[in-house]
């Protein structure tokens, strides 16, 4: 209900040019119809406006009009955010991501969640046409996934745009969506690699999502690429003036993570001791 009375109060119809049905709204690069940047969207009738305006409002989700078609009913395409709860229509990605993951289910992430859900985690999917693209995780630091410490920091575990959906802006899409949920949060901090063979959690990614290097460690996985350094980067992104700068363990840290399978920072069940070094 918040949602659509937010989507309802940004619409203004445009009287001129009077022929071509037209309605202007935020833009919704800049994230679901927030900001100041003003768009404009043409239709091909008022009749195909109208249904995509009672579409758009049925929908609690958000809806992304793409430029360049004649006919809005062929152009518009759907994008909601939703949570995972459990329980709910989409509580299989509590547990999993979207990569595929062995079938047996491992059980640090289960101990993870058991901890963590108590208490302000969330986990958010970004649907599009119907599937599911993207998805965002974070927790308060203190049951986060990364031992970062911080009051009124939120940690973000994990973000992720699958490959055939990106440059829609749909990761700052998931990320203004956890701002926006997390109104007490003074700041949101994270991860990022640098120099590392997996192309995951790129410091220059998770850059243009909004968030700056703070302190950096240099460390060698003990089981994979012995030979090959990267760099780990703690990352932030303050959100309220009087935000302090989180702190991290980096002896922690290099026990490795454990709440993804898929993290490239994981260590396995059977790992004794610490899976990176300094180097
Ligand atoms: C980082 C990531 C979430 C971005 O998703 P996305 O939907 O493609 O990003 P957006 O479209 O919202 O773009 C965000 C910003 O980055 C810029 N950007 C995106 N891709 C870019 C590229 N290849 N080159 C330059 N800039 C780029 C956009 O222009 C945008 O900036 P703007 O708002 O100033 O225009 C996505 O690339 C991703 O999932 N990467 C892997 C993250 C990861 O490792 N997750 C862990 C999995 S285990």
């Amino acid at each position: 209900m918040k949602r659509q009375k937010r989507l309802l109060s940004v619409i203004k119809f445009q009287r001129e040019p009077a022929d071509i049905p037209t309605f202007m709204c935020n833009s919704f690069r800049s994230g679901v119809l927030l900001g100041d940047r003003k768009e404009h969207f043409r239709f091909g009738c008022w009749r195909r406006l109208l249904e995509c305006l009672k579409a758009c409002i049925e929908n609690i989700g958000y809806w992304v009009p793409r430029m360049g078609h004649g006919c809005c009913c062929d152009a518009r395409q759907k994008v909601r955010v939703v949570d995972v709860d459990e329980g709910g229509a989409f509580a299989g990605f509590l547990y999993r991501c979207l990569a595929s993951m062995p079938l047996r289910r491992y059980r640090s992430r289960l101990e993870y969640l058991e901890r963590a859900t108590a208490d302000g985690f969330r986990k958010r999917l970004l649907i599009f046409d119907g599937s599911v693209v993207g998805q965002i995780e974070y927790a308060p630091a203190r049951f986060s996934g990364y031992p970062i410490r911080g009051d009124d920091v939120v940690v973000m575990n994990c973000v992720w745009v699958l490959r055939r959906a990106k440059g829609r802006g749909f990761g700052k899409m998931l990320v203004e969506d956890m701002v926006r949920s997390e109104g007490d949060a003074t700041g949101f901090a994270t991860i990022a690699l640098e120099d590392h063979w997996s192309p995951w959690f790129k410091r220059s990614h998770i850059e243009k999502l909004g968030f700056k290097p703070v302190d950096e460690i240099r460390v060698r996985h003990k089981a994979k690429h012995q030979e090959h350094a990267f760099s780990i980067w703690l990352m932030w992104m303050p959100v309220k003036e009087k935000a302090s700068p989180p702190k991290w363990d980096k002896k922690n840290l290099l026990e490795g993570v454990t709440f993804c399978l898929a993290h490239p920072l994981y260590r396995p069940q059977t790992w004794k001791g610490d899976i990176l070094e300094m180097k």
